[in-house]
């Protein structure tokens, strides 16, 4: 396994840390592969990270952002991914519209808008059905219950393997989400974790043995660079 994780003593530290790495990866990306792209994940940890971004002097013109889940609400709606990632970091800096990949949750059947992201993904990184493409830069979170993007404990979308995007389920309320294996074929994996309700969850992300059905962060084991940053409160006991 090549899993890093760094405990930092706060949340300032924690997002000082993630910036740090984040800006490293992206402007690798840049001048190795003449664009970066990086899917955003949501929830409230990552806020701060992205407006400490915002402020960063980086070629917008050659970045690309994506969503690694999204709420299936209206771009608008309080509950929005995208609403947090536009206001937090996307609306301060000068990245054309065409760099923002919003994902869709205007179609009547969540089904339906999950396919139309996966073809937006195929299209952009020019794979083929079946393939997976290798994004720079997943930043992932972890709810209390152990859950990365919107992969949820004992819902469906942990089982799909075959492809990009799928619909995710929290207390049945529909998800868009990026499938696990999805994840797996980034480069960089960040999951920037704070406060002590991670903890209980965290001990189980990071057993050797348990239920990955139950603890769902536990799929992920990219083959890329895997990193966990969390605060002193969620990770004192690792
Ligand atoms: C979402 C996120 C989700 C989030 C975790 C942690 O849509 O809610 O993508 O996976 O990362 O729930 O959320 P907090 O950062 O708010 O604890």
């Amino acid at each position: 396994m090549n899993r890093t994780v760094e405990v930092l003593p706060d949340s300032t530290a924690l997002i000082q840390r993630s910036l740090e790495l984040v800006l490293a990866r992206m402007q690798a990306a840049i001048a190795e592969r003449g664009r970066c792209t990086i899917a955003l994940s949501g929830g409230s940890t990552p806020k701060p990270l992205y407006e400490q971004i915002a402020a960063q002097n980086l070629p917008w013109e050659l970045v690309h952002a994506f969503w690694g889940d999204e709420r299936y609400v209206p771009a608008d709606h309080p509950d929005s991914n995208q609403k947090m990632a536009r206001q937090a970091w996307l609306d301060a800096v000068p990245i054309p519209p065409e760099n923002i990949h919003p994902m869709p949750t205007d179609e009547a059947d969540p089904a339906i808008a999950a396919d139309k992201y996966e073809a937006e993904l195929q299209a952009f990184f020019q794979v083929a059905p079946g393939e997976f493409p290798t994004l720079d830069i997943m930043l992932q979170g972890m709810g209390d219950d152990g859950h990365t993007a919107s992969l949820f404990p004992h819902t469906p979308a942990l089982a799909v393997h075959d492809r990009l995007v799928t619909v995710g389920s929290k207390d049945g309320q529909p998800r868009i989400t990026f499938t696990a294996p999805l994840i797996n074929h980034a480069r960089t994996v960040l999951f920037v974790v704070a406060g002590a309700s991670k903890r209980s969850a965290l001990a189980h992300v990071f057993a050797p043995v348990d239920d990955d059905a139950t603890y769902p962060s536990r799929l992920i084991q990219p083959s890329g660079e895997h990193i966990w940053l969390l605060d002193q409160a969620a990770g004192q006991d690792l």
